[in-house]
């Protein structure tokens, strides 16, 4: 009766749900829009999935550059030149980074991202899978992608000199 109950249990839980999945998959009934958000169990399962693999891959990787005024407007100019067009700027969020993108870029101006340095010099020299941001390996030298991360991960309490540049409202 137990091991019956098991089976049943299986059957419902697992292997239904599984080939309503595939079966969804298959009929070509999975939207792929990115101007519509996905269903909220799509997108907590991506989500949780890119900062697991991030958090993992990040172990043991460590700034090699000092956390300095220079390293911070170096990193300021990289960002400015390459990466405002989708991730903004103050004032200047980006239209094609916000509006029927999914993801959409984080505008880091209004909304730093919670990441470390390192996950973020991860992220930006691979990218991430189906997704707008490219990777930059190869683009961008590993010290300017460093510059870059260092300046967003202190985009909130840059050294005066930095700061009346990046914001001079
Ligand atoms: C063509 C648009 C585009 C460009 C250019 C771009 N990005 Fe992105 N970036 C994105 C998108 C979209 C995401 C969100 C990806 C996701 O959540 O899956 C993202 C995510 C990120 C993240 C992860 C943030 C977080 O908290 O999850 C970082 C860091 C980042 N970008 C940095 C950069 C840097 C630095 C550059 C320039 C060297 C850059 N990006 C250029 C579109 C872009």
């Amino acid at each position: 009766m137990a091991r019956r109950a098991l089976v049943v249990a299986f059957v419902l839980g697992v292997a239904t749900p599984l080939a309503a999945a595939a079966a969804y998959t298959l009929l070509g009934l999975w939207s792929v829009r990115a101007a519509t958000s996905p269903p909220w169990l799509e997108a907590v399962l991506a989500r949780h999935a890119l900062h697991l693999a991030t958090r993992r891959q990040a172990l043991g990787v460590h700034n090699p550059l000092p956390d300095t005024e220079d390293t911070l407007a170096a990193g300021m100019k990289v960002y400015h030149d390459n990466c405002a067009g989708c991730h903004g700027e103050p004032g200047k969020p980006s239209h094609w980074g916000t509006a029927n993108l999914y993801p959409a870029a984080p505008q880091f101006s209004d909304h730093p991202s919670s990441l470390s340095t390192a996950q973020m010099f991860l992220i930006i020299k691979y990218g991430v899978r189906y997704s707008a941001m490219g990777g930059w390996d190869g683009e961008l030298k590993d010290d300017d992608i460093w510059r870059a991360a260092t300046f967003l991960s202190r985009i909130r309490t840059l050294p005066p000199a930095v700061a009346t540049t990046w914001n001079p409202r």
